[in-house]
């Protein structure tokens, strides 16, 4: 049995949801994901299709999914069989949960590894990201760790636990990025990645580029699972559900520019490699802490607010599974997120130990990739492309067109003006551009299978 709508909480005021929705955006997709992937893409070209991608493609698919959430008060399996019941179409809020506790998993990995830079900077511990990560005594406690903070904020509730948290802390992030970046471009030699991340090298992009800047635009807001389906739950009527979706999709890129703008030009001031990939953030970040008076307290701070930007995005993927046990198993909240946290522990495990520990499972044989980068990129990109062509669909064509548009409106009157243009990139441009990226890459499997 669903829970009534009444029942299920509401967010405190407007200010808090768009800081809970911006806390679930903006976390290790922004800090850690973006910049390495920006590097190994070539820079300013991939940050160009980017932008695109979050404008596009990004802001339409927040919109739909948070009217699905308001209009039905249920997570992404229910939501769906509350517009369309006994359709099919509750399968994909069932991809979404899968998918949600996958990224779970291995999100809490490099969460994991942010805590413990934590202490690895206050202890001023000379090892590599490498010797780190191979080491199955830290990587295992801090992942369990990490989860296990996660489960507690979550079993707070909607009000209490996730929306208390974001208010305070994501700005103080931001300030730290801000002191940071002054530090970075001026270090000497900064001008060689300013030129990298700004200046366009086009001959760089490739049929991996536009997937990867797709999916990093759906990974980085949060989309194509679900998640802004189950925030939107628990939005109430007067909320103006085009505002926010504005709003949290740019604070979630300017955080990840910022991000940008830190890492490119202390990376190429000390000579490193920009397509060094996942351990980017955590090798050039000692470099600017080491240049900076109290670097020591500096560093165990970013890395502290990085942490809890992660824990904000964590809460957001525990929640969404959490609501399906809640509203349709009638698993009491309780104990629904110790069980979630358990399986995602258990999928989580052969990431933690991928990156260094095992030999096998950091080269997976036919696949090429650690266990940890698969898993990155089944759920990471390819299933948050696949649940957001499924959910443009469902909003452009399924869903009656006069009831969408009125649940949209009420709450936000000038969307008369722009929902057109909305409906018009949900109906034919993210179904279509996004199709033709998946296209090509079965294409590219199948050739190379
Ligand atoms: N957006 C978060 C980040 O950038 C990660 C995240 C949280 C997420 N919830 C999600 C990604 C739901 C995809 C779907 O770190």
């Amino acid at each position: 049995m669903a829970t009534a709508p009444c029942d299920r909480g509401e967010w405190g005021s407007r200010a808090g949801f768009i800081l809970a929705a911006a806390g679930s955006a903006i976390g290790l997709g922004n800090i850690w994901r973006f910049p390495y992937t920006t590097g190994q893409n070539g820079g300013a070209a991939f940050l160009l299709i980017y932008l695109v991608c979050v404008i596009l493609l990004g802001v339409p698919v927040m919109i739909a999914e948070l009217t699905i959430g308001r209009h039905s008060r249920r997570n992404p399996v229910g939501a769906f069989e509350a517009i369309r019941p006994g359709s099919r179409w509750r399968i994909v809020g069932f991809l979404g949960v899968l998918t949600g506790v996958c990224i779970l998993s291995y999100y809490s990995v490099i969460a994991g590894v942010t805590v413990g830079y934590i202490f690895k900077t206050v202890a001023h511990s000379g090892a590599s990201y490498a010797a780190f990560t191979a080491n199955p005594l830290l990587m295992i406690p801090l992942m369990l760790l990490f989860l296990a903070l996660t489960v507690l904020v979550v079993q707070g509730g909607v009000r209490n636990g996730i929306e208390r948290w974001s208010k305070i802390l994501m700005p103080l992030l931001m300030l730290l990025m801000v002191l940071l970046i002054v530090r970075s471009v001026t270090l000497e030699g900064a001008g060689r990645g300013l030129s990298f991340y700004f200046k366009p090298d086009f001959s760089k992009v490739t049929g991996k580029t536009f997937l990867d800047a797709l999916g990093q635009a759906f990974f980085s807001l949060s989309l194509g699972m679900g998640a802004m389906i189950t925030y939107g739950s628990y939005l109430s009527k007067k909320d103006d559900i085009g505002t926010s979706a504005l709003c949290v999709s740019f604070f979630d890129t300017l955080i990840a520019v910022m991000a940008g703008l830190l890492i490119f030009p202390a990376l190429f001031a000390a000579g490193m490699d920009p397509a060094a990939g996942p351990g980017l953030v955590f090798e050039v970040l000692p470099v600017i802490f080491a240049r900076l008076p109290g670097g020591t307290l500096i560093g165990a701070a970013f890395f502290l607010l990085l942490a809890v930007a992660a824990l904000t995005s964590t809460i957001s993927l525990l929640e969404v599974v959490t609501a399906w046990l809640v509203d349709e198993k009638s698993i009491l909240r309780r104990r629904a997120v110790w069980i979630v946290a358990a399986i995602a522990f258990a999928f989580g495990l052969p990431s933690a130990l991928s990156l260094g520990a095992v030999e096998r499972l950091g080269d997976l044989p036919g696949i090429g990739m650690s266990f940890f980068g698969f898993m990155d990129w089944l759920f990471g990109n390819v299933m948050l492309a696949v649940g957001a062509v499924f959910i443009s669909i469902f909003f452009g064509w399924v869903w009656d067109r006069r009831a969408s548009r009125a649940e949209i409106e009420q709450g936000c009157p000038s969307y008369r003006k722009c929902a057109p243009a909305v409906t018009y990139l949900l109906k034919f441009f993210c179904p279509i551009a996004i199709g033709i990226v998946l296209f090509f890459l079965f294409r590219d499997l199948v050739a190379a299978g």
